[in-house]
C-alpha cells in the first residue's frame, strides 16, 4: 500500500479538516473582531468531494480524521458529513474540535454516528472574561459540555489557551472543573497566525509558568496517553485527571508531526505554520482518478516543511487560524 512518508521520515496518518472557516465566536487569537476575509460559501468543496478526498487519504494510510474549523457544528451539512466519514472503513479514530456552543443540539447525533471523541475550547470559567476572549456566551458552552457528558461522549478534552493578564490566574480553577467533570485538560501556548498574530504575541505565556503555578497546589507526574499528539501529559497525584501541555512556541514538537490539514475550499496545507500547499479542488474538478489524486498527494507530502517558523519568521502565516483549523 502507498503510505504518506515525508522526506524527514515522518508518517502522515492524521488529517484535520476545517469544514468551515466561519465561527459564531471571535476568539481574538484566532479570528479578530471585525474580520471580513472569510471564504465564499460557493468556493467550498461539495459534500461528496469532501468525502471522496477523505476516502482517498484513508487509502493512503490516514486513519485519524478530525473535523475542526471555524466551528464545525455550524456547517449546514455537518450531519451527512459526519455520517459519510464514519462509514469509511479505514477511518479508525474520528474526532471533532468544537467551541461547544451548539453541542447541546448535536451531542446525541455525534455519539450515534460514531464521532469517538471531542476536544472543546474553553479558555475561562468566568462569563465576562469568556465573553471578552471569545465574544461568545459561556452558558451555551457549559450546556453543550453537560449534554456531551449525558450522552457519554467521552473522552472529552478541554483546550485552554493561556493568556497573560486574562486567564492565567484561572488555571487552578480549570483543573478543579475538569476533575469534577472527568475531562482531560490541555493548556496551549498562543501561536501568531494571520491577522491575530500580534495579539497572540502580546498575550503569550510560556507554559513552564503554568506548571510552576500548578506545582504550588498539586504534585505532577509524567503520564502516558494513547495517541498523545503534540501534548506532553502529566497526571495529578491522588486526583483522577490528566493534564497536557501544548508548547508550539517554547518547545515545538515538529519532529514528531503526523498531520496535514484540508481547508473547506479543498486546499491541503502541509504545515500549520507555513504557507506550503496543494490545491486539490481544481484537480478533482479536472476529473483526476483516485490514483492520480494519490500521486499528487504523495508528491505534495515530499514538500512538507521540517517545522514551523513562528519564532524566527513570525509574520509568515497570513491566513487566519480558522481556515486551517488549529
Ligand atoms: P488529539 O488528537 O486529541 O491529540 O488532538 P490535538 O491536540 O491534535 O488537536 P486540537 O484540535 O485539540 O488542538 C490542540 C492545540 O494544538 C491547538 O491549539 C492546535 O492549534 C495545536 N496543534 C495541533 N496540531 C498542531 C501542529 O501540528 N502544530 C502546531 N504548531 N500546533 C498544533
Ligand atoms: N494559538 C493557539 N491555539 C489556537 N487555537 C486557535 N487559534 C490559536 C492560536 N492562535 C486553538 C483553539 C482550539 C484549538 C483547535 O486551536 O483554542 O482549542
Ligand atoms: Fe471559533 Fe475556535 Fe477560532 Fe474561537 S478558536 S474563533 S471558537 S474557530
Amino acid at each position: 500500500m502507498n503510505e504518506l512518508i515525508d522526506r524527514f521520515g515522518r508518517r502522515i496518518e492524521y488529517l484535520r479538516l476545517s469544514v468551515t472557516d466561519r465561527c459564531d465566536f471571535r476568539c481574538f487569537y484566532c479570528i479578530p473582531k471585525g474580520f471580513k476575509g472569510f471564504t465564499d460559501v460557493e468556493d467550498r468543496l461539495k459534500l461528496d468531494e469532501f468525502i471522496r478526498l477523505i476516502r482517498v487519504f484513508s487509502e493512503l494510510g490516514v486513519s485519524k480524521i478530525r473535523l475542526t474549523g471555524g466551528e464545525p457544528l455550524i456547517h449546514k451539512d455537518i450531519e451527512p458529513l459526519v455520517r459519510g466519514i464514519a462509514a469509511l472503513p479505514d477511518v479508525e479514530d474520528f474526532s471533532m474540535s468544537t467551541n461547544a456552543s451548539h453541542l447541546a443540539q448535536h451531542a446525541r447525533m455525534l455519539k450515534d454516528t460514531g464521532v469517538g471523541r471531542i476536544n472543546v475550547s474553553l479558555d475561562s470559567l468566568n462569563p465576562e472574561v469568556f465573553h471578552h476572549i471569545t465574544q461568545g456566551d459561556l452558558s451555551k458552552v457549559i450546556d453543550g459540555l453537560m449534554a456531551a457528558k449525558r450522552v457519554d461522549l467521552y473522552p472529552i478534552k478541554i483546550n485552554m489557551v493561556v493568556m497573560r493578564d486574562l486567564n492565567l490566574h484561572e488555571v487552578g480553577d480549570m483543573v478543579d472543573f475538569c476533575i469534577e467533570n472527568r475531562f482531560t485538560l490541555r493548556f496551549i501556548e498562543t501561536m501568531p497566525v494571520g491577522a491575530a498574530g500580534q495579539m497572540a504575541r502580546d498575550r503569550y505565556v510560556p507554559l513552564d509558568e503554568v506548571r510552576e503555578i500548578l506545582e504550588q497546589r498539586f504534585k505532577l507526574e509524567p503520564a502516558r496517553m494513547k495517541g498523545a499528539g503534540p501534548a506532553k501529559y502529566f497526571k495529578i497525584v491522588d486526583k483522577r485527571i490528566k493534564i497536557g501541555f501544548i508548547t508550539p512556541m517554547s518547545q515545538h514538537f515538529c519532529e514528531d508531526c503526523n498531520r496535514v490539514r484540508l481547508s473547506s475550499e479543498g486546499t491541503l496545507y502541509l504545515c500549520l505554520g507555513q504557507q506550503d500547499k496543494l490545491e486539490l479542488k481544481p484537480l478533482i474538478r479536472q476529473g483526476l482518478s483516485d490514483e492520480q489524486l494519490k500521486d499528487e498527494i504523495l508528491a505534495a507530502i515530499q514538500r512538507k516543511p521540517e517545522k514551523h517558523e513562528f519564532n524566527t519568521n513570525p509574520d509568515q502565516v497570513v491566513r487566519v487560524m480558522s481556515m486551517t483549523g488549529g
